[in-house]
């Protein structure tokens, strides 16, 4: 399914009502966005038409910005974000066996989110823990020390994949 589909009318409802909070203030796309992707958790494609009328931009001027800021996202994201660090301590330390495992474990490529929206994967660059490399976050959680072994365990429910 596209995961674009699944936006509701009442979600169309309340990103206008969003959005009219700002009615015509072209200088309110950034808070605007940024509220309507803190109650969706992303900015559904079909809130960028809504937007911009109300802000009376182009669709193509909202699109623009929101490529432009990677911490916005059009599509739905991972209730738990799962960050390998690609630094140079976690690399020389085994970093890219961890993120292979990680990605054979949750059955996504970096950047990609699985279809359940359990789990998004990126890569960040050193977390300030290099002592403890390799390290993975999950959430807020840092897990330093990983080998295949503690991998794992943490994604033991992924058993299968997807
Ligand atoms: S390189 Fe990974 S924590 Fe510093």
């Amino acid at each position: 399914m596209d995961k674009a589909e699944t936006t509701s009318e009442a979600d169309l409802v309340r990103i206008c009502e969003i959005a009219a909070e700002y009615s015509q203030q072209k200088w309110a796309l950034i808070p605007l966005v940024q509220k309507v992707q803190n109650e969706f958790g992303y900015i559904p494609p079909q809130a960028i038409p809504i937007i911009a009328s109300t802000l009376r931009l182009f669709p193509s001027q909202v699109q623009g910005v929101i490529s432009f800021y990677t911490q916005l996202y059009t599509e739905p994201r991972g209730k738990r974000i799962v960050r390998v660090c690609r630094g140079t301590a976690c690399h020389v330390r085994g970093g890219k066996t961890i993120l292979k495992l990680v990605k054979q474990h949750l059955s996504i490529e970096e950047g990609q989110t699985t279809p359940d929206l359990e789990y998004t994967l990126e890569t960040v660059a050193c977390i300030g823990v290099c002592a403890l490399a390799p390290n993975i976050v999950i959430g807020k959680d840092t897990h330093g020390n990983m080998n295949p072994k503690k991998v794992a365990r943490l994604f033991e429910d992924r058993k299968g994949g997807g």
